[in-house]
Order: C-alpha cells, then sequence, then structure tokens
C-alpha cells in the first residue's frame, strides 16, 4: 500500500506522514528532505541557487546518509530547497528514487507536494493536509525555537506565504490537491487528533477498496 500526503510548508503533514507510517508499520519517506538536501549541497559547494546545471549534479549526486543533517532543517535551507525544486530536470533526476522507495514492501507513506499528483499517481490513498498559514507560522515557529533557533512569528509567516506563492506556481509538479485526494483541515487539530483523522481515512480507503 502507498500513501501519499501532500500540503504546504509546517501544515503538519510530516509528523502525520511519520505516525501514518509508525502505526501501519510502513516505511516513510519525508520527500522534502530530499530538496533540503540538494540545496545544501549546492550551498556548501558556494553555487548561485539559480544554477541549474549544477542543481542537477547535485540532485544526481544525492546521498541518503546526509538526509538525518539537523542543518536540513533550518528556514533558509527550506527556502533555497523551494527554489532549486523549481528546476524541472532536478525534479526529474530525483523521481526514481521516490518511486523506488515507494514500491518497496511492505508500504510506504511518501509526503511532499506532488506525491498524489506526480510521483505516485496511483496511490491508494491521498491526503491533503492543509492549515491556516497563521497557525502554521505559529507551529512552526514553535518547532525553530525548540530547536535553538531564533524566530520571529511575522517573518516566519511571510516566508510561509511567499513559498506557498513559489509551490503552488512553479509550472512543473506544482503544489496542488490531486482530484482523489481526501483534504484534511489540520488548523484546529492537535497532533493526535489530526492522527486520528488521517488513520480515519486510510482505513475508509481500506474498506471502500475490499468493496470495490
Ligand atoms: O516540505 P518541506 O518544507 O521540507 O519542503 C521544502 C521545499 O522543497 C518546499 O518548499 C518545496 C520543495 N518540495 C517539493 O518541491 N516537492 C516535494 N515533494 C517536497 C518538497
Amino acid at each position: 500500500m502507498i500513501i501519499a500526503i501532500d500540503g504546504p510548508a509546517a501544515s503538519g503533514k510530516g509528523t502525520l506522514g511519520k505516525r501514518l507510517a509508525h502505526h501501519y508499520h510502513f516505511r516513510h519517506l519525508d520527500t522534502g528532505v530530499i530538496y533540503r538536501a540538494v540545496a545544501q549541497a549546492m550551498l556548501d559547494a558556494g553555487a548561485e541557487l539559480t544554477d541549474e546545471a549544477q542543481a542537477v549534479a547535485a540532485a544526481l549526486e544525492l546521498d541518503p546518509e546526509k538526509f538525518g543533517n539537523p542543518v536540513l532543517k533550518t528556514q533558509a535551507v527550506g527556502e533555497a530547497a523551494s527554489v532549486v525544486s523549481a528546476f524541472p530536470r532536478v525534479r526529474e533526476a530525483l523521481l526514481t528514487f521516490q518511486r523506488q522507495f515507494a514500491a518497496e514492501p511492505p508500504g510506504a507513506v511518501l509526503d511532499g507536494r506532488d506525491i498524489g499528483t506526480v510521483i505516485c499517481p496511483d496511490a491508494d490513498v491521498k491526503i491533503f493536509v492543509v492549515a491556516d498559514p497563521v497557525v502554521r507560522a505559529r507551529r512552526r515557529a514553535l518547532e525553530m525555537r525548540t530547536r535553538g533557533e531564533a524566530a520571529d512569528e511575522a517573518m516566519v509567516l511571510a516566508d510561509i506565504l511567499k513559498r506557498d506563492e513559489r509551490d503552488k506556481n512553479r509550472a512543473t509538479a506544482p503544489l496542488k490537491a490531486a482530484a482523489d485526494a481526501h483534504v484534511l483541515d489540520n488548523s484546529h487539530l492537535d497532533i493526535e487528533a489530526g492522527v486520528k483523522a488521517a488513520i480515519a481515512i486510510v482505513e475508509a480507503a481500506k474498506i471502500r477498496r475490499r468493496g470495490a
């Protein structure tokens, strides 16, 4: 079984993905980390983020061993990832890795922006997580402070809105809900309630599949 979870930055999709994978004993891939790792490789090399050829090279040399690097979680790297992820050839270079991950047993949860639309259009369940940008900014700022990063909520909100615009309006694989995705509004749910709602969506999909 493949579960696709898409949504904007700081919508809570990452936590939901991790928790769903744990619940079903599936493997989990936070695909944002892949784009963040490409962006970090560019920053390490001192490359311009707008250098498409270099970004493609970084994507082809991607080292999953580095996905755990805490620097990838920072706001600055997220912003850089949003820039490099708009290059179609970068996305293409990362496609096979994501599809292979999804195909391996016993099942997988992938979270990102284009999982239900491009990477796994045949996913068994698709969830599109949305949340009020102000709530997302508050949660993201809290998360940053917990990590010891300074966080100004208004600046985080501005960054979130800018990133939403870029991720939604890019020509290739923009952030959008697949036609058959279930929209989960996470604005007023705490983590446990969000996980419960996501599990209910998966269970309903399983019942429908059995009946089909
Ligand atoms: O989910 P995140 O904040 O870790 O993602 C960082 C950036 O990577 C995001 O702004 C856009 C890009 N991204 C993408 O284009 N496609 C994905 N499947 C995941 C992330």
